[in-house]
């Protein structure tokens, strides 16, 4: 059976996209599914940095230029389950064309789409569509804050991916915390976004420890609240039918 193809998106920038990629996909790994995450946010790519992965040569431009096969960029993490597409921090000459091919990207998987169980995929911030809708059965999980700016983006993402028959999985509600007065509570986030299901990751300082060690929060401490709610997203996520 072909992966199932996840697309991690919010149009608003810094709401914790690649933090809900990353360790989505590592979640996903160390409950036994084959998994490949790949940075499609050529832009900030930062899915790397977050494994501590650096050091590898062959990137996503590489492929989106037409200069290697797709395999030749996917790399092998600590997990076995969990294989990496990383995009390129620093970049070489030439890679900025590859921007305006990210619409082959579903062309590059396929190669691989049925050596996984999901497809991660990190991206920029934006509600642009049109790079998933390209692929069959295509689905988004949305990542807002419980801040209202956020939030109304989050909606807007919602209802322009039902009407372009992308299914939205849910909405990632990150760093929850009730401390902060303006954060929403449920009835207000429910009041805003019509979603089938919300998830909570709540703030955890843990999660900056684990960015500074390179190693994704639900690997490196289990037990922390952010950890926790990850392994739930990713129980619920693997049960999808
Ligand atoms: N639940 C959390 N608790 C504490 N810190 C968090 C949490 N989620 C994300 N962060 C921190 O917030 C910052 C932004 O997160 P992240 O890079 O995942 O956002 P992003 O949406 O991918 O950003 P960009 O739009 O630039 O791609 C990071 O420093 C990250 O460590
Ligand atoms: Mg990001």
């Amino acid at each position: 059976m072909p992966a199932k193809i996840i697309a991690v998106m919010s149009p608003k920038g810094g709401v914790g996209k690649t933090t809900v990629a990353v360790n989505l996909a590592a979640a996903l790994a160390s409950i036994g599914k084959r998994v490949l995450i790949v940075d499609a946010n050529l832009d900030t790519p930062h899915v790397a940095i977050y494994y501590g992965f650096i050091g590898y040569k062959n990137s996503l431009e590489d492929v989106l230029n037409g200069n290697i096969q797709v395999d030749e960029a996917v790399y092998k993490t600590e997990n076995q389950n969990l294989h990496i597409l990383p995009s390129r921090v620093f970049k070489n000459k030439g890679d900025g064309n590859a921007q305006y091919k990210i619409i082959n990207l579903f062309h590059h998987l396929g190669k691989v789409v049925d050596d996984y169980d999901f497809l991660i995929l990190d991206s920029k911030p934006s509600s642009n569509l049109d790079f998933i809708k390209l692929i069959k059965n295509p689905s988004t999980l949305i990542v807002s804050m419980p801040e209202i700016a956020s939030m109304i983006e989050a909606k807007k993402l919602n209802e322009e991916s039902v009407a372009a028959g992308v299914r939205v999985l849910g909405i990632v509600l990150n760093r929850v915390n009730k401390k902060i007065s303006g954060h929403m509570n449920d009835a207000e986030v429910s009041r805003i976004v019509e979603a089938k299901n919300i998830w909570k990751i709540p703030e955890d300082a843990n999660v900056f420890d684990a960015l500074r060690k390179g190693i994704p929060i639900v690997w490196q401490n289990q037990k922390s609240p952010a950890s926790r709610s990850f392994l739930e997203l990713a129980r619920d996520i693997a049960s999808w039918g």
